[in-house]
């Protein structure tokens, strides 16, 4: 006769030793970010207001399209203020604007685009905030 007990016993010790490289891992080795929008500039804001230059889904898909119609708008024809889809206004400015409310670089841009394997060139040049730890 089969002995049941040890059999069970036996698959579950099977069961934890192959699942446990999964379990391990789990939420640690790709820790998925979660871009933070509490900066001090944002929190300041009504809530009502706490908005991006557009909308949230726009900003995540078309962000980096963004920054090259300003850039661009900016240098080739000085023009410098963006009327969004709500009809408010923005001044033009990577540092300026983009970044006085992003002022968690680190946690925020760095974060995601190590996440996606980006690396923006923009810092050669442009300002980034200043922040705390390094
Ligand atoms: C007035 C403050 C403000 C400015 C200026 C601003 N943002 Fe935002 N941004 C926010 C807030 C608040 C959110 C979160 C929006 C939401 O949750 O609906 C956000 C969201 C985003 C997101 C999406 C994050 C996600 O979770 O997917 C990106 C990307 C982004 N901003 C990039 C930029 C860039 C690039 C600029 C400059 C062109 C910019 N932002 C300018 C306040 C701002
Ligand atoms: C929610 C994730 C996310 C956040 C937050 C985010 N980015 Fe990005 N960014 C991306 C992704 C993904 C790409 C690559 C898109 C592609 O290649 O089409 C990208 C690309 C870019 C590019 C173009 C780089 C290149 O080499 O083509 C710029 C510029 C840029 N991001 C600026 C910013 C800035 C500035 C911030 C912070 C204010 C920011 N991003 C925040 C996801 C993010
Ligand atoms: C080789 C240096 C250099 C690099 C690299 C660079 N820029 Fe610029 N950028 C400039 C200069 C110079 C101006 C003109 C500043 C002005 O007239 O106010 C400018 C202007 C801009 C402007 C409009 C004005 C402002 O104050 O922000 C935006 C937006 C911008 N760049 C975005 C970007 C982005 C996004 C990247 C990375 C994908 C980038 N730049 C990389 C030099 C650079």
């Amino acid at each position: 006769m089969y002995n049941a007990g040890k059999i069970l016993i036996g698959l579950i010790i099977f069961f934890g030793l192959a699942t446990f490289p999964f379990f391990y891992n789990m939420g640690k080795a790709i820790a998925k970010p979660e871009p933070k929008v509490d900066t001090p500039e944002i929190m300041k804001l009504a809530k009502q207001d706490r908005k991006c230059v557009e909308s949230k889904e726009f900003m995540r898909a078309e962000h980096m399209q963004l920054l090259n119609e300003w850039r661009d708008s900016v240098v080739r024809s000085n023009t410098r203020v963006y009327v969004n889809a709500e009809g408010k206004k923005f001044d033009m400015s990577l540092q300026n604007t983009c970044m006085r409310c992003h002022s968690n670089k680190k946690k925020f841009c760095d974060e995601c685009h190590n996440y996606m394997a980006v690396k923006p060139y923009c810092w050669d040049c442009h300002i980034a905030p200043k922040e705390k730890e390094s």
